[in-house]
């Protein structure tokens, strides 16, 4: 068998977790839903779940990962009592990594593909109608998406292979970094565009609950707890694995805390890119998806030097989906080879050719399948459905049962896990609501939304 993988720092721990969260969910997802229920309420809602759900949920994936030294395909089997059936769970972790990854790594390439564009100049002197012409031709070309598709894969899997520490570690750390700068550097120009962003500011921090009342405040919490879920990867092992990599000379909830903030920090400063840049140029941020690809390539139209900002903002985007997606692949890797026991390399190829086979759906529903729409929502919808509204939440629910219950793990195994080292410890007090109270409000949130969604 081959050694386990180990963090060369605990930076490199800090920074990949973060990497791991930070993405397409910060960059892209965060932005239109708070467009869509009205900004800065919703922001409210959503920073209340990261604290009272995402947080107590991602140190218990960590304490499983550490205290296992499994991938969630076996960290189940580790840990839980003999005879019982928690393993169960893992299957449906498993699943989940393969299922994010099936639209993830299509819309990563989008995102690489606008970097192109932009540095081609493709958007220059196009009115809006020419900017949404040619993300609609871009969707309608099952050529166009695979071949991004296939380079996101390539890539990603081209850094796992060159093994953890001097691959997957090293460059996300420096792409982390360089996200930072970027996304800085954004947010200034976007703060001093004048006119009316400040306008797009007010949206975007100064809380408006009757609107959100009116436009379903049901919804608007459930889209709040699903992004939640999504942003952190919770609920499907990605995070246990870099547990399964540190040792126990840091206690768990400290961690948390510091990539919790820096994800915090990236969505939040994602939002204060995007939204004074579509109120100065009086762009609509209520978009939807097509936000940053149909919305902000206008907007770049019209600034000065639009197009160098286009090419950073899609570099930063792209940093973004590129950080989980190595993050992901790494989990799935390290599955594989727990699951059959096979070397990484080998396992790197099985994926490599599985993540673009599984990966054709969503591109194909696009374009060739755009008229399979079970319920009014495409491949892509159904995908992100399943994961972001099924497995994340449930699969969270399974951590936290696990990690209370005397017929799971236990409490008393997941404290002395989570406590082990130097730093924050896990609340004590927190006991009786992790136990009882968060698994309430995860279910009860999640049937609201399939009322909300359905019916
Ligand atoms: N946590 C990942 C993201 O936010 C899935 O994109």
């Amino acid at each position: 068998m081959e050694k386990r993988e180990r963090f060369s720092s605990r930076l490199g721990f800090i920074l990949i977790s973060a990497g791991c969260a930070i993405g397409l969910g910060n960059v892209w997802r965060f932005p239109y839903i708070t467009g869509q229920y009205g900004g800065a309420a919703f922001v409210l809602i959503y920073l209340v779940f990261l604290v009272i759900l995402g947080m107590p949920i991602m140190a218990m994936e960590f304490a499983v990962g550490r205290a296992s030294q499994k991938s969630i395909a076996k960290a189940y089997q580790a840990l839980e009592p003999k005879g019982s059936k928690w393993h169960i769970a893992g299957h449906f972790a498993v699943a989940g990594n393969y299922l994010l990854m099936m639209f993830y790594t299509v819309v990563g390439g989008w995102m690489l593909s606008y970097i192109v564009k932009m540095a081609k100049g493709d958007f220059v002197g196009q009115s809006a109608e020419g900017v949404s012409q040619v993300f609609n031709n871009m969707l309608a070309n099952p050529a166009e998406l695979t071949f991004w598709m296939v380079i996101t894969v390539l890539i990603s899997f081209g850094i796992c292979a060159l093994g953890f520490q001097k691959g997957v570690e090293r460059i996300t750390k420096v792409m982390m970094v360089m996200l930072l700068v970027i996304m800085l550097v954004l947010a200034v120009r976007s703060l001093t565009l004048g006119g009316e962003a400040i306008e797009g500011l007010k949206f975007y921090l100064v809380p408006d609950f009757g609107k959100m009342v009116e436009n379903g405040i049901f919804e608007a919490i459930f889209a709040a707890m699903g992004q939640a879920f999504f942003t952190l990867s919770l609920g499907i092992g990605a995070m246990a694995i870099f547990g399964s990599y540190i040792d126990k000379d840091r206690s768990l909830m400290g961690e948390v805390v510091n990539i919790c903030a820096l994800d915090t920090f990236v969505a939040l400063t994602a939002g204060l890119i995007i939204f004074p840049a579509c109120f100065a140029f009086g762009v609509n941020p209520g978009e939807g998806p097509g936000l940053v690809f149909v919305t902000l390539p206008n907007i770049f139209n019209q600034m000065a030097g639009g197009q160098i900002w286009g090419v950073l903002f899609f570099i930063f985007m792209s940093f973004a989906s590129l950080s989980t997606v190595i993050a992901v692949f790494e989990n799935i890797i390290s599955c594989t080879m727990d699951r059959w026991g096979i070397p990484r390399k080998k396992a790197i190829v099985i994926n490599l050719v599985l993540i673009i086979a599984l990966s054709m759906p969503c591109v194909l529903g696009f374009n060739l399948l755009a008229g399979f729409t079970p319920a009014g929502m495409n491949i892509q919808d159904w995908e992100d459905f399943i994961v972001s509204n099924n497995l994340l939440p449930l699969g969270s629910l399974a951590f936290l049962l696990f990690c209370t219950s005397r017929y799971g793990w236990g409490w008393k195994n997941f404290i002395s896990e989570a406590d082990a080292g130097k730093g924050l410890k896990f609340p004590k007090w927190a006991r009786v609501y992790v136990s009882y109270i968060l698994p309430v409000i995860v279910l009860l949130v999640f049937v609201s939304g399939y009322v909300q969604k359905f019916f």
